[in-house]
């Protein structure tokens, strides 16, 4: 049996959790029987050291936590004290200080419980930090859906290890991508950063998707991943806010596109965002809508690009779903015993 908590149940945990009720026969494969032990929200959760059957998750992803019946204003700490394998951690922190992830992720991995997660920024705040503490714990740490979520990037920047990567390039953030397409087609600057909040397409605050932090955020990880050991502090980002429309316009009517770029010099260690013009019919240029895409060069003149879809909701928690997978995987290579 391999015990669950999952901590966050919104559309990136309701969405794990119906996955999870669905795709039962992929742990099965493994010889192993999920049981979600609790599920915590920002005003407390559910806690059954039983576990929570597959109707009543399924029903609470429909209804929402706070009106079951069973519902209590339990803390972390309790969910904690059941001994849960794995946490499927899925709250968005704040892109300043990493909470209150970075103490959730800090308190389960100190108590040698594995954590899943779709939060880039307690990663890219501390990733060195947390990636040690998890080594030192023997615990699994996944977090392939923090960049490019639907698209498992990460899982190919591991496969490339011991190679010479000069650098990496890409569009990490797909709002970006949206409100530079309204703005070539006839919106200014500020109706279309309005038009994509409205939409729910980019975060309430401008400062994280077109200012450039999400995508910040993103490229340090995937910095770290490659060998570098660097903070969200580190990034120079300039934001796309202050572009001018009839730049933007301008450019598109010269076959010029106008992205969100994010770069990792691995040979200078530097990463950076910026909007930078690109043809339009380049691999960057031609990237819209719901994808990313990333450029990787070798040393060897070579390159690899991997272009994919990103999020939504359902497409990230498939990702985390693969990382419970791997989690499963990797516990039964070791011959290490999950709880019966
Ligand atoms: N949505 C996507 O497409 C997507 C894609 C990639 C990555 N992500 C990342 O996934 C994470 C979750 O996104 P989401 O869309 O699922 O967010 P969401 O719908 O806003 O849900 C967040 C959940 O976290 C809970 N929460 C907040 N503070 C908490 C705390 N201190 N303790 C326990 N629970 C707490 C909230 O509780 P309440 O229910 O009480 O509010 C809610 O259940 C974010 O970091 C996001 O960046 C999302």
């Amino acid at each position: 049996m391999v015990k669950i908590a999952l901590i966050g149940f919104g559309n990136v945990g309701k969405s794990f959790t119906r996955i999870l009720v669905n795709r039962v026969t992929e742990l099965n494969k493994l010889g192993l029987e999920p049981c979600v032990i609790g599920i915590l929200a920002s005003r407390g959760g559910l806690i059954n050291d039983e576990c929570i059957g597959s109707r009543a998750l399924i029903d609470l992803t429909n209804k929402g936590l706070y009106s079951a019946p069973n519902f209590k204003t339990i803390e972390l700490r309790d969910l904690i004290n059941l001994k849960p394998d794995v946490a499927v951690v899925s709250i968005p922190p704040s892109y300043h200080t990493g909470e209150p992830n970075l103490t959730i992720y800090r308190l389960l991995i100190s108590e040698g419980i594995s954590v899943i997660t779709a939060d880039k920024t307690g990663l890219a705040l501390a990733y060195g930090e947390l990636i040690n503490e998890s080594r030192n714990k023997g615990v699994y740490l996944g977090f392939t859906a923090t960049v490019m979520a639907g698209t498992p990037v990460i899982q190919l920047l591991k496969g490339l290890r011991g190679r010479i990567v000069k650098n990496i390039e890409g569009v990490l953030n797909a709002t970006s991508n949206y409100v530079l397409t309204l703005v070539e087609n006839g919106l200014t600057m500020s109706e279309a950063v309005k038009r994509a909040i409205e939409e729910k397409i980019a975060e309430p605050d401008p400062a994280i998707d077109l200012g450039g932090l999400d995508a910040a955020a993103k490229a340090t990880i995937l910095a770290n991943v490659m060998g570098i050991n660097a903070s969200l502090r580190d990034v120079d980002v300039q934001s796309m806010l202050n572009l001018k429309d009839d730049y933007i316009k301008e450019s598109a009517r010269k076959g010029i596109r106008v992205k969100q770029v994010a770069s990792v010099d691995l040979t200078r260690r530097l990463i950076s965002v910026k909007p930078m013009e690109v043809p339009a019919g380049s691999v960057i240029g031609s990237i819209t809508g719901n994808y990313n895409a990333l450029i990787i060069r070798l040393n060897d003149g070579k390159e690899i690009t991997i272009i994919g879809p990103t999020g939504p909701a359902e497409a990230t928690a498939e990702v985390m779903f693969s990382d419970l997978l791997e989690y499963a995987d990797s516990c039964l290579t070791m011959g290490k015993r999950i709880k019966g």
